[in-house]
């Protein structure tokens, strides 16, 4: 290798597939998808290195020194480095490909032994083999998507001026106030401290019980109110014995919290949000994007732009009942005013009878978290749901209760000791507030907009009940 080769600096499979790239002399690393060796005295490489859906093709040829033993022995899944000529390319679907100079084989993998072979592997296989999946077609979109989705996220929120505030991950309060909580805590197990019969967790580590946040709003509340416009990004926990494939113990969830907004300005914002996600993933994954709609779910693209052009659909709570019961339908779980609807039910209403995004509202306060404003009626609280096709709920927030003696009312009623929730009470007791926000779950966003079936797919490590590798 001369001194000028390698000072060249490396750039990417993606620019090298554009044609503009044609007559230049690049350098690329990647990893070998396919290889196959033709009587011509060439070998052609499938060269992939994730910046892009697309692999690369590379040509070289039998008069390289190393051609015998290795060009001739890098199989899937060994790494390579490649210089060479970004040529037109004679052939179809493809503007470029590569007239290597030189492969360098960083590493070979054995074929006889590589777990991902060509053919395709069942998404249950590859959850067991999580370190390798990233390197398949499905994985390495999704997380190009994922990545997008963020993107755009942290794009709205900042072009619209809130301020990211980072919330706690260790938390002696309990958001939701459904005890479904992981415990964090440095006493010995076999050996615990006592008082009066029960563990004493003064002899903890912080001197209290702690857990995992099962969300950051109470701390984001604390910045709305006084910030105005804030919004959170991080991970979330909950010890919910959940087997389903829509929920995770540790997902990540956004939650903005707007100050001087009520609800109507709340669903406003949900709704502008989820278009905005849904049009910036279509314009800037389209590669990615017409896979899943090949390969995973053939109606992704076309849900998301019809989406994107119409609006969503307003429901009291009360209503919704009303059609779930109107609807003949012969539902697992009993309808009745004053349940926890269902996916079923949520599912109904969003893919059957509207086929468009459905935000529900005006829950009963019983089944509804203590900090939601209480409705004249005295029965419903201004909680929202959005409810999306297939995923079901992908926004829970509300419009939070900003009457100090109410919420006080609220915790005794929902059994939380109000004293605990002292700088809670305090945001009331001092230039209290209309606010409101709500929370999105980034891996519900991302299965909706893939199509994927399982949310264990769509997170790099899921983490759920009996399932905490890599
Ligand atoms: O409806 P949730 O529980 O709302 C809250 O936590 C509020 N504190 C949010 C707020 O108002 N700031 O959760 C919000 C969203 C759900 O709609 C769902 O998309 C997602 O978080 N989510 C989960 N995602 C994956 N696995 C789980 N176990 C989830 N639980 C909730
Ligand atoms: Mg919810």
């Amino acid at each position: 290798m001369t001194s000028g080769v390698k000072s060249l600096a490396r750039t990417t499979v993606k620019d090298a597939l554009q044609s503009e790239s044609i007559g230049k002399k690049v350098r690329l690393g990647g990893w070998v998808r396919t290889r196959r060796d033709s009587k011509g005295g060439f070998s052609f490489i499938e060269l992939n290195d994730g910046s892009c859906f697309a692999s690369l093709q590379v040509v070289a040829p039998n008069t390289l020194a190393n051609y015998e033993n290795e060009v001739l022995k890098a199989g899937i899944g060994s790494s390579v480095e490649i210089i060479g000529e970004v040529v037109e390319s004679p052939g179809k679907g493809q503007a470029t490909e590569v007239k290597a100079e030189s492969v360098r084989v960083l590493g070979f993998a054995d074929p006889g032994d590589y777990p991902l072979q060509k053919k395709g592997t069942s998404f249950e296989f590859l959850r067991t083999i999580a370190h390798l999946r990233p390197r398949t077609n499905t994985f390495g979109a999704v997380a190009r998507v994922r990545n997008e989705i963020c993107r755009s996220i942290h794009n709205f929120f900042q072009s619209r001026g809130f301020v990211y505030v980072h919330t706690p991950i260790i938390t002696a309060s309990d958001c939701e106030g459904a005890g479904q909580m992981f415990r964090v805590t440095c006493l010995d197990m076999m050996n615990p401290p006592l008082k009066d019969g029960e563990i004493d967790f003064e002899e903890d580590f912080f001197g209290k019980a702690t857990n995992l946040t099962v969300s950051g709003q109470l701390e984001a509340e604390i910045y709305a109110t006084a910030l105005t416009n804030v919004y959170t990004f991080g991970p979330t926990f909950r010890a919910e014995n959940s087997n389903t494939s829509r929920h995770l113990s540790e997902f990540w969830m956004i939650e903005p919290e707007m100050a001087f907004c009520d609800l109507e300005g709340n669903m406003a914002v949900a709704e502008d949000f989820l278009k905005t996600i849904f049009s910036d993933v279509l314009t800037n994954c389209p590669q990615d994007m017409d896979f899943f709609n090949q390969r995973i779910d053939k109606t992704v693209i076309e849900t998301l732009r019809h989406i994107v052009d119409s609006e969503f659909v307003r429901l009291p709570y009360t209503d919704a009942i009303d059609i779930l019961l109107k609807s003949g339908k012969d539902f697992e779980f009993k309808v009745e005013w004053g349940i926890d609807m269902q996916s079923e039910h949520e599912r109904y209403l969003a893919e059957e009878k509207f086929k468009k995004p459905v935000i529900v509202y005006d829950y009963p306060k019983d089944i509804k978290a203590f900090y939601m404003r209480l409705n004249e009626d005295g029965k419903t609280v201004r909680a929202m749901d959005v409810l999306v096709p297939k995923v079901g709920e992908i926004i829970g927030g509300s419009q939070r209760e900003e009457r100090l003696d109410v919420l006080r009312q609220r915790m005794i009623d929902c059994d939380l000791d109000p004293e605990e929730y002292w700088w809670y009470l305090d945001l009331r007791k001092y230039g209290t507030v209309e606010h409101a926000g709500f929370g999105l779950g980034l891996e519900r966003t991302v299965q909706f907009i893939t199509g994927m079936g399982n949310i264990r797919d769509v997170i790099p490590f899921p983490r759920a009940p009996k399932s905490a590798d890599f």
